[in-house]
C-alpha cells in the first residue's frame, strides 16, 4: 500500500483567490484591452463572455474536478485515469516550465517600470519612440551585455521561488489572499479615475473613447472578419483561465473536499472576467483620448510599455500616480500568475519523484534562471546575431510564447477533454463537482463541451496557429 502524507490544502477563500491570482495576468491587463479596442469593442466583448461561460467554463471545471478528486499534480493525476494518458500529464507539464522565463522576463521589465514611477521618475518612461522601453528589456546600441533586465528578472522569479517555497498554506494562500484583495481595489481606483480625464490639447474626452469600447462596431463586418474575432477572443479565454497547463490540476488538488465547486469557479470566472473588462475600461478610452484612434492601434508591448506611459503623462502631475499604481498592480497579477506556474512544476516533481518541497522548488527556480537567462539575453543585439538569428529567425520570447500557447496548449487541451469526457467520464467528473450535492446548472453546457463541441473548437485553434486561416 502507498503511504499517505496529508497533502497540502486551500481555505475555500484561499483556493479561489490563487486560482484567480493565476488567472489574472498580463493576458487580462494588456492583451484583452487590446484585442477589445481591435475587434470591434462590443462585439469582441459579447463573443469572450459566451466562450467564457461554455467554453472555459467546461475546461476549468475538467482541470479542477480531475485534481480534486485525484489529489495529485498532472502527471500522476492523468496516470490514475490510465497509465496510457501519463504522457498528457508531462505535456501539461512542460507548458509552465517553458512559460516561467519569458514569464518572469516581462515581469521584470514591469518591475523596472514600477520602480522607475515609484521613485518619481516617471516622465522618463514617456517616449513616443520607445527608447526607454528598448533600454529596459536589454536592446543596447552596441551590443554590450545590458544587465538591468537581468537583475530585475532575478527580483522577481525569486520573489516568486520564495512564496512558493514557503508552500501551499504559508505562501501561495497567503500571497494571493493579501494581493488579490489590494489589486481589485486599485482596479477599481484607476477605472473611476481615468473615465473622466480630458486632453487639453486635443479636446477629446475619455468618456467619448468609451463608446468605441463598449459599443459592437459591424463597420465592414465580413464572414472571414467575424471568425478571426471568435479565434481571438477563444486563443484569450484559454490563456487568460490559465488553462491546459496543469495549473488548475494542481491546485484543484489543494482544494478542500468540502468546498463548493460550483461556487468557486463562478467566482474564478467572475474575478478573471471583471479584471479583464476594467482593464479594457481603462485603456481603450484613456490611449484613444490622448493618443488618438492611431495609439488604439498598438499591439503587443507597445500598449502597455510605450503608449501608456504617454497617457499618464497627459493625466498631468497626479498621472504619475496613477501609473505608479498601475505598474504596481501589473506586477501583483503577474506575480500570482507566475507562482501558479511554478507551483505546477514543482508540485509534479515532488509528487512524481517522491522529492521535498525544498528540492523541487530549488530545480524549477534553477531551471527557469537558466532558461530566463537567455531569454533576457536574447535581447541582445550581438548574442541574438551570432546565435539566435539564424536559427530561428524570432526571438526567444516569442517562440517559448508561440510553442507553449498556439501549440501545446490546444493539443494538451484537447486531450484533456477526451481523457474526462471519454475515459474518465462527464459522469465521474460531475460526482466530484457535486460531492456535497450542490446545485450545477450548467451541467448540460459542461458535458456537452467536453464531449464534443470544445475538442473541436481546440483543434480549430490549433490549425489556426499554423495560418490556415490567414
Ligand atoms: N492567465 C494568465 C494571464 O491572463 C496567464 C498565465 C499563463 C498564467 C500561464 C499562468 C500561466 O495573463
Amino acid at each position: 500500500m502507498e503511504e499517505k502524507k496529508a497533502r497540502s490544502t486551500f481555505s475555500s477563500l484561499g483556493f479561489v483567490l490563487a486560482a484567480a491570482g493565476s488567472a489574472v495576468g498580463l493576458g487580462n491587463l494588456w492583451r484583452f484591452p487590446y484585442l477589445a479596442a481591435k475587434d470591434g469593442g462590443g462585439l469582441f466583448i459579447l463573443i469572450y463572455l459566451v466562450l467564457v461561460l461554455s467554453f472555459g467554463f467546461a475546461l476549468m471545471t475538467s482541470e479542477i474536478a480531475l485534481g480534486r478528486k485525484t489529489q495529485k499534480s498532472p502527471v500522476a493525476a492523468f496516470g490514475e485515469i490510465g497509465k496510457t494518458w501519463k504522457f498528457v500529464g508531462w505535456g501539461a507539464t512542460i507548458i509552465p516550465a517553458l512559460i516561467i522565463p519569458y514569464y518572469a522576463a516581462i515581469g521584470g521589465w514591469v518591475c523596472k517600470y514600477a520602480f522607475t514611477y515609484l521613485t518619481g521618475h516617471g516622465r522618463d518612461a514617456v517616449d513616443a519612440s520607445g527608447g526607454f522601453f528598448q533600454t529596459a528589456i536589454g536592446i543596447t546600441a552596441d551590443g554590450s551585455v545590458a544587465w538591468q533586465p537581468i537583475l530585475w528578472f532575478f527580483i522577481f522569479i525569486t520573489a516568486t521561488f520564495i512564496i512558493v517555497y514557503l508552500g501551499v498554506e504559508n505562501g501561495i494562500e497567503k500571497a494571493s489572499v493579501i494581493l488579490m484583495p489590494i489589486l481589485l481595489i486599485i482596479i477599481i481606483f484607476i477605472a473611476g479615475y481615468s473615465t473622466f480625464v480630458k486632453d487639453e490639447v486635443s479636446g477629446r474626452t475619455a468618456l467619448q473613447g468609451l463608446s468605441i469600447y463598449l459599443v459592437p462596431n459591424f463597420k465592414g463586418l465580413t464572414l472571414v472578419k467575424f471568425l478571426n474575432i471568435v479565434l481571438d477572443a477563444m486563443g484569450q479565454m484559454f490563456y487568460s483561465l490559465s488553462l491546459a497547463m496543469g495549473i488548475m490540476i494542481t491546485y484543484g488538488s489543494y482544494m478542500k473536499k468540502d468546498s463548493s465547486m460550483p461556487k468557486s469557479i463562478n467566482q474564478i470566472e467572475l474575478f478573471d472576467t471583471g479584471i479583464a473588462l476594467l482593464a479594457g475600461f481603462i485603456m481603450v478610452p484613456t490611449v484613444y483620448c490622448f493618443l488618438g484612434e492611431e495609439g488604439l492601434g498598438s499591439a503587443g508591448p507597445s500598449l502597455m510599455f510605450i503608449a501608456l506611459p504617454q497617457v499618464f503623462n497627459g493625466m498631468g502631475s497626479f498621472g504619475l500616480v496613477i501609473g505608479a499604481l498601475f505598474f504596481v498592480l501589473v506586477i501583483f497579477a503577474a506575480l500570482t500568475s507566475c507562482i501558479s506556474l511554478m507551483e505546477a512544476v514543482t508540485a509534479t516533481i515532488m509528487d512524481r519523484f517522491n522529492q521535498s518541497r525544498k528540492v523541487s522548488v530549488i530545480i524549477t527556480y534553477a531551471i527557469a534562471l537558466v532558461i530566463g537567462l537567455i531569454v533576457c539575453l536574447g535581447y541582445n543585439k550581438f548574442l541574438f546575431e551570432v546565435s539566435f538569428a539564424s536559427v530561428s529567425g524570432g526571438q526567444i520570447l516569442d517562440i517559448l510564447d508561440w510553442a507553449t500557447n498556439s501549440f501545446l496548449m490546444p493539443i494538451v487541451a484537447i486531450l484533456t477533454c477526451i481523457v474526462v469526457g471519454w475515459v474518465w467520464g462527464t459522469d465521474k467528473a460531475l460526482e466530484e463537482v457535486q460531492l456535497n450535492g450542490e446545485k450545477f446548472p450548467r451541467k448540460p453546457i459542461f458535458v456537452v463541451m467536453t464531449k464534443y463541441i470544445a475538442p473541436v473548437l481546440l483543434f480549430i485553434i490549433l490549425l489556426n496557429s499554423f495560418g490556415l486561416f490567414g
